[in-house]
């Protein structure tokens, strides 16, 4: 195989994409049905390879058929969007191929690190804080829950725990299922993370959680983590910190905050309130990669005092990795991986290239695009808007003129045709039995041309279904 003509002709080919991104007569997906897919592309491995244009083919095959999560049509996901000085730091962290756990191996990207730490830590006013980039928001639940249980039960890192302790969590009704994973995984059990009822927006309610504590406490039970949602993954809803971390420092629990969705509204001067008190909880779980754009995996967990991780680690008797020579700690050990990506080196290029206040406004134009959104929700008869907005996403139902129609299968039916023509793709899911479309402004360029792009697709997918 000649790798110079392949790598020339990969570069042409991410140029292509690149400019495609922005180009509105592409479709965000070629849809195929599975059976379809393997009729297109030969998944199985050949004995001796394949030449050159056979590979070549498969790369551009790779592309075609895959979801254009650049294209401003995307809504899907809370992660969207093409970001340039994020791709390039993504492919320059491959290329260079270093592992995080030591200065010996990484010593830019350890810097790296450590720098986008610190500035993320200001934004929290962790004033002795830390912080690790780990692999997504939900794995950073996961360390914030073993770290409350590590603070509480520090024996139950050599012992185990075996709920004589009866543990206890407490989370907003519509956290995210990574929270009910972690408490599977530390040997609390899913169904000692107790759901705290919301109101209509979404916001965990701060007297009906004192109320689940009180009641933990009289049963013998432990409380031991409370998690503050900001941004639930529906709604966007933010939960009242500050109200919350009255309750958690009166009965002495470790308080959490998931932003894995929302967390980068922090970056915004006028939005940030929505997060106010987040410098009285203990850790916090932020996802560059959904509303900074970073390429995923990019995501971190911060805790309020140093030292909260390396606790977390046990028995590193490992000469053959750890020299202790490097006159800098060593990041892997704070980690429970080894090998890690360098994941903080492509926020850091993207964080370069906009400048803080460049960012900031990124996550200010997010606002404003939901805004404008919700806007539409309001002015079009066919639309209902759901539940009122408090955030990033808009979550609307549209009412087919026929009475006797089901509006949940109705809304489905037009998510699904959308999706297969390709035109945008949005996601839905429930708000109690109600079946509700999720529009989430992600893409931090998105503008008012693109939403009203999807509403026109939407709605028109809508009633061509209601005349058919
Ligand atoms: C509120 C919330 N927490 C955690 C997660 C999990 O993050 P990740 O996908 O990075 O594991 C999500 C993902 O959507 C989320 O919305």
């Amino acid at each position: 195989m000649n790798n110079e003509l392949i790598l020339e002709s990969a570069f042409d080919k991410i140029k292509a994409y690149i400019r495609a991104n922005n180009d509105e007569s592409k479709p965000v997906i070629d849809f195929k049905t599975p059976a379809d897919l393997s009729k297109v592309i030969n998944f199985g491995i050949a004995k001796n390879g394949v030449s050159e244009t056979e590979f070549l083919d498969l790369l551009d095959k790779y592309l075609e058929y895959s979801v254009k999560t650049g294209n401003k049509q995307f809504l899907n996901q809370l992660y969207a969007g093409f970001n340039f000085p994020a791709f390039i730091g993504e492919v320059f962290s491959v290329l260079a191929n270093t592992s995080m756990y030591t200065y010996e191996v990484a010593p830019v990207a350890t810097r790296i690190e450590t720098e986008m730490i610190r500035l993320m830590n200001s934004y929290t006013g962790y004033a002795n804080g830390d912080g690790i980039f780990l692999s997504g928001g939900s794995n950073a639940n996961l360390i914030a829950m073993f770290s409350a249980r590590n603070r509480i039960l520090p024996e139950s890192r050599k012992d185990g725990y075996d709920r004589t302790e009866k543990l206890t969590a407490f989370v907003n009704e519509h956290a995210h299922y990574s929270f009910g994973t972690a408490a599977n995984v530390l040997g609390i059990g899913t169904k000692n993370v107790i759901k705290i009822k919301t109101d209509t927006e979404g916001r965990m309610i701060p007297s009906e959680l004192e109320a689940a504590i009180l009641l933990a406490i009289a049963e013998g039970k432990k409380p031991f983590f409370v998690a503050a949602t900001c941004a639930t993954t529906m709604q966007a809803a933010y939960d009242p910190i500050d109200a919350i971390a009255d309750i958690t420092e009166k009965y002495g629990i470790w308080l959490h905050a998931d932003g894995a969705y929302g967390g980068s509204l922090i970056l915004s001067d006028t939005h940030r309130h929505l997060m106010k008190g987040i410098e009285r909880t203990d850790s916090f779980t932020w996802d560059p990669h959904k509303l900074m754009n970073i390429p995923l995996i990019c995501s971190a967990i911060l805790v309020k005092k140093a030292g909260t991780l390396q606790q977390n680690i046990t028995d590193i008797n490992t000469d053959y990795i750890y020299h202790d020579i490097d006159e800098i700690e060593d990041l892997g050990k704070k980690s429970i991986q080894c090998g890690r990506k360098v994941d903080a080196v492509k926020l850091w290029f993207a964080w370069k290239y906009f400048g803080v206040e460049g960012y900031r406004d990124r996550i200010d134009n997010l606002i404003d695009m939901a805004e404008y959104a919700e806007e539409i929700v309001m002015s079009q008869p066919q639309l209902m808007l759901n539940s009122k907005r408090q955030s990033f996403a808009v979550c609307f139902q549209y009412i087919p003129k026929n009475k006797q129609t089901n509006v949940n299968d109705f809304n489905l039916a037009v998510r699904e045709a959308l999706r297969k023509t390709g035109k945008s793709i949005v996601n839905f899911g429930y708000n109690g039995s109600d079946l509700v479309i999720r529009f989430v402004a992600a893409n931090g360029e998105l503008n008012k041309a693109d939403i009203d792009r999807f509403f026109s697709n939407f709605i028109a997918e809508a009633e061509s279904l209601e005349n058919a």
